[in-house]
């Protein structure tokens, strides 16, 4: 399929887009480049904005685009917090926009990069996909509310969709190439490589959960695996349409302090904490169940250690100290 790659220079789109290409798709990526890398991207690159209207239709006319992973989102917990009309704005208006140009332009298939985040505190672990959805971050809310359109869009105008509910994507392209780069990084598995790198001190944000060692937990799935979801989700939409959602994770909770012994043994060096306070708007344990993933797509993560995942990020990190060239 000729596939338009929103946030294709990015963390999870640019490993997406590179195995779509791999798998006979043809992905045109769109990105601002505010947080993605051109370096990331591959060739294929238009550099702007998903929420420009009439971009979007010249692509669509220029590239004969038959459908859309959107991947381009402010994807920040804590910023989602202090700054949320940021996020309203780019996750909401601006993928609103970007719906409303394909519904106008007949392009009728659309898979949606959500998040764990839609569900807030969890009531029962694992998490199924009809868990609910109480989000404590603005983050998490726009991306509700987008899934919630996607569904009234299926509804009045046929748009078929797949929105798959990332848990903590993490890890990096096993050949070292694509990884995760973000400025300023906020995320636990490169902070926690860069502090090995760097040898200075992590910092763990909140110790006082009621968790068994007391840091947070979170499921960690490698991106690789993420990628791989993607493609089955536009075969599927390719084969059935449909308008479905899906929770891709491990199913396997590891706190922050077991994320930290694990990068000890992976990087072989000693790494320094401090104890913070709690981030606003984290909550305390995100564990995905993704048996309707397994069951309906054929999904099943291939990177199922904690180690391994933090192998191939920490492969990234040592070939990129100072991240991308550009
Ligand atoms: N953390 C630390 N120290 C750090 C960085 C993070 O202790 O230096 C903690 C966080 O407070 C959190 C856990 O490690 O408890 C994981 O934090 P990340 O920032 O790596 O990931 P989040 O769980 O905040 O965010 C991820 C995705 C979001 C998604 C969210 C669901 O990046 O897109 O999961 O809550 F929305």
């Amino acid at each position: 399929m000729r596939l338009l790659v929103t946030g294709g220079a990015g963390y999870v789109g640019a490993i997406v887009a590179r195995r779509l290409r791999e798998a006979g798709h043809t992905s045109v990526v769109l990105d601002d480049l505010s947080a993605g890398h051109r370096e990331a991207a591959g060739g294929d690159l238009t550099v702007g904005d998903f929420g420009d209207r009439r971009l979007v239709a010249d692509l669509i006319a220029s590239r004969r685009i038959e459908g859309v992973v959107h991947l381009a989102a402010s994807s920040l917990v804590g910023e989602s917090v202090q700054d949320p009309a940021r996020y309203y704005r780019n996750n909401l208006e601006r993928s609103l926009a970007l719906l409303d140009t394909l519904r106008e332009r007949g392009v009728g298939r659309f898979v949606f990069s959500s998040s764990a985040a839609v569900y807030g505190e969890p009531v029962a672990l694992p998490m199924e996909e009809d868990h609910p959805t109480h989000p404590t971050n603005p983050y998490g809310e726009t991306k509700l509310a987008f899934e919630r359109a996607l569904r009234w869009y299926h509804a009045a105008h046929g748009m078929e969709f797949v929105s798959l509910r990332y848990f903590n994507a993490a890890g990096s392209s096993p050949d070292g190439t694509l990884g995760e780069v973000h400025r300023p990084e906020t995320h636990l598995v490169p902070n926690v490589l860069r502090a090995a790198l760097l040898e200075e001190p992590v910092p763990i944000f909140g110790t006082d959960y009621a968790t068994p060692d007391g840091t947070a937990v979170r499921d960690y799935v490698h991106v690789e695996d993420l990628a791989d979801a993607h493609l089955m989700a536009i075969d599927h939409l390719q084969a059935h349409g449909g308008a479905m959602v899906f929770n891709l994770g491990n199913g396997a909770g590891f706190s922050v302090l077991e994320v930290i012994e694990a990068a000890r043994k992976v990087t072989a060096r000693p790494i320094a904490v401090r104890h913070c306070l709690r981030r606003p708007g984290d909550p305390e344990s995100l564990v995905a169940s993704s048996s309707r993933a397994r069951l309906q797509l054929g999904w099943a993560p291939r990177y199922t250690h904690l180690v391994d995942i933090l192998e191939t990020a920490w492969r990234f990190q040592r070939n990129h100290p100072d991240g991308y060239s550009s």
